[in-house]
């Protein structure tokens, strides 16, 4: 993006907080980026008054004097796309950490430039079209490795077509000629996007199969669909970062996006720290290797958090679109929506319910929608799809604040967290009565596939025992526990395993950390086998003191810690305490 020379002579006229205002600017468009002062600070136009224009500052302000010249750059706030960008750690604007922290130090100095990708790096290019072939948006034209065995699809950008007449053979940098079209448009390993803007698709298409995430609670109880949005509301400590950090090494996208938006600088230092480190248990390769960090260094001002989650989600639409299952996470989308409260407060907007513009659920749903699977557009085909995890965090954990309500009404699926059970340590704390998800009959053919169980049945089974539970322990905590009939003594018991067992997963075990379906099947599948047997001995008469459950909740634990691959001895072992259980129908 090369600055326009200024054609109006705009100056800066106000300066508050981090909004500006600028006159006369007649040489931009709205939500235009402009360049501010001797610093050249981010800004972007977000008003316009005849011809004063309101600047939201990307930076810290301080220092900024009236009279400052105003550059109009030409173009919206941009994102740009192309190899590279898995592995990297980018700020709330798309400028890479490592290479801003190279330029100015550790303290990014204010107005500092860095491009989002490598302009020196030169990439080997795969040719997937010849000069004489006729190109249209989302045609691949080529394929870089961008990482080991990560094949990044180079695309013709939307609104661009023609016929090839020169094609590169070798390799090339960002900023090189890849190709160029009859009409001298060339075509690059990189282009830009708005990022604001949704990129077009060719067809939304319905989802039928989960994105697995590993946590037993969420994949048998409350499965996401790829290309789904979840909200994740929780509050304070009750794990939204510990679901959403276990989602990104271990849900099954071919690329994740993890947006840090606005947490506590420890949470964000832990999460640029720890990631480079991990490996990914299925593939033996650096998680990084298919991730992009976007988070808020803590430099930058509040609003460079709203403009963070549309490039994460940006990215994400761009690895989509090469045919990609993508996952994004966002943690949190509640400062996301303070970051919008604060503009739209500074702008004197009227303010809607507590204080967020009354535009709210609007935005909220805008950025929920570019979740979704999709046929691409151009050849040959591919379908890829973007999944949205949201982590929203309501003050004092009140539910119907309007974040969480905003996002209840556009999201498939809520994982809700309760206090309560983090208390219990009951992690994850993902409270069974209240979550839901609107994707689980979809999804279950997919999972009755991969597990080899019934998943809607189990479900349904293990779901009804746990609401079962919750009444007989109310009512036993009302008129005492010997009150209980034996058959709901045993309920009490099995579910007792199936809370620790099968829905308990602790994020620090290695082995607990991630489970695969076929584990979470098998696991659901015995707990209701396990009730089953017990409820059958007492009927045909065995009383309950001789029923060994404690030797099934034993065994039951055993299955849980065994690794994936060493499943069957516990499985076995488990079996055995069921059958002596003496209720198990013979087949
Ligand atoms: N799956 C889990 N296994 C073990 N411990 C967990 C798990 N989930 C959460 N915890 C515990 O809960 C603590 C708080 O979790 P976390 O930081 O994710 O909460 P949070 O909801 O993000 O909090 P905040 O509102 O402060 O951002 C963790 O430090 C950890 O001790
Ligand atoms: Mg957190």
């Amino acid at each position: 993006m090369s600055p326009r020379v200024p054609s109006g002579d705009a100056v800066v006229t106000r300066v508050t907080g981090t909004l500006a205002e600028a006159r006369p600017l007649r040489d931009a468009g709205l939500y235009d980026l402009v360049r501010v002062g001797p610093r050249g600070l981010l800004a972007e136009v977000i008003r316009f008054h005849q011809d004063t224009a309101t600047l939201q500052v990307y930076e810290e302000t301080t220092g900024l004097a009236l009279g400052a010249e105003v550059a109009p750059t030409g173009a919206p706030l941009t994102v740009e796309l192309g190899p590279g960008l898995l592995g990297s750690i980018l700020d709330g604007v798309g400028r890479p950490l490592a290479r801003l922290a190279a330029a100015t130090g550790d303290f990014i100095a204010p107005g500092a430039a860095a491009p989002t990708l490598d302009r020196t790096r030169r990439w080997p290019i795969v040719p997937r079209v010849r000069p004489g072939d006729r190109v249209t948006a989302g045609d691949v034209i080529a394929t870089v490795e961008e990482q080991p065995g990560f094949e990044h699809r180079v695309l013709v950008p939307p609104g661009v077509a023609g016929e090839l007449v020169e094609v590169a053979t070798a390799a090339c940098t960002v900023d090189e000629p890849l190709a160029r079209l009859a009409d001298g448009t060339e075509l690059r390993l990189a282009q830009r996007w708005p990022l604001r803007t949704a990129r077009p698709i060719a067809e939304r298409l319905p989802s039928d199969r989960p994105l697995v995430t590993g946590q037993r609670v969420l994949d048998l109880l409350f499965p996401l669909a790829e290309g789904g949005a979840v909200a994740v509301p929780g509050g304070f400590g009750t794990g939204k970062t510990v679901i959403e950090h276990g989602l990104a090494r271990h849900a099954s996208a071919e690329v994740v996006v993890f947006v840090g938006c606005g947490e506590r600088g420890n949470e964000i230092a832990e999460v640029v720290q720890e990631f480079p480190k991990l490996v990914d248990p299925r593939t033996g390769r650096p998680v990084m290797e298919r991730t992009v960090l976007v988070v808020n260094t803590s430099n930058m001002p509040v609003v460079a958090r709203e403009a963070s989650v549309y490039l994460g989600v940006s990215i994400a639409e761009y690895y989509r679109d090469m045919g990609y299952r993508v996952a994004v996470m966002v943690d949190s989308l509640s400062r996301w929506a303070e970051a919008l409260r604060d503009i739209a407060a500074r702008l004197q907007e009227m303010p809607g319910e507590e204080g967020y513009p009354t535009y709210l659920a609007s935005r909220l749903g805008q950025l929920y929608e570019r979740a979704g699977r999709a046929r691409a557009l151009g050849a040959p085909a591919r379908t890829g799809s973007v999944s949205l995890v949201c982590a929203v965090s309501p003050p004092g954990g009140d539910f119907s604040e309007p974040v969480t309500q905003a996002s209840l009404r556009v999201a498939g699926a809520l994982w809700a967290l309760d206090p309560a059970l983090a208390r219990k340590r009951q992690f994850p704390a993902v409270d069974w009565a209240t979550s839901y998800s609107l994707h689980a009959d979809a999804t279950a053919a997919w999972l009755t596939r991969e597990s080899g169980i019934d998943w809607s049945a189990t479900r349904a089974r293990v779901l009804a025992l746990l609401r079962r539970d919750a009444e007989l322990r109310e009512i036993a905590g009302l008129v005492g526990h010997e009150t209980l009939q034996d058959p709901d003594r045993a309920t009490i018991e099995i579910a007792r395993a199936v809370r620790e067992h099968l829905l308990g997963q602790s994020a620090y075990d290695p082995i607990d950390a991630a489970c695969s379906i076929a584990k979470t099947g098998a696991m659901a599948a015995l707990a209701v086998r396990a009730l089953d047997a017990a409820l059958g001995a007492l009927e045909r008469g065995r009383a309950i003191d001789d029923l060994d459950l404690a030797a099934v909740r034993r065994a039951y634990a055993g299955v849980r810690a065994a690794p994936e691959d060493a499943i069957a001895g516990p499985v076995a072992a488990l079996e055995r305490a069921i059958a002596a259980l003496g209720g198990e129908a013979r087949s």
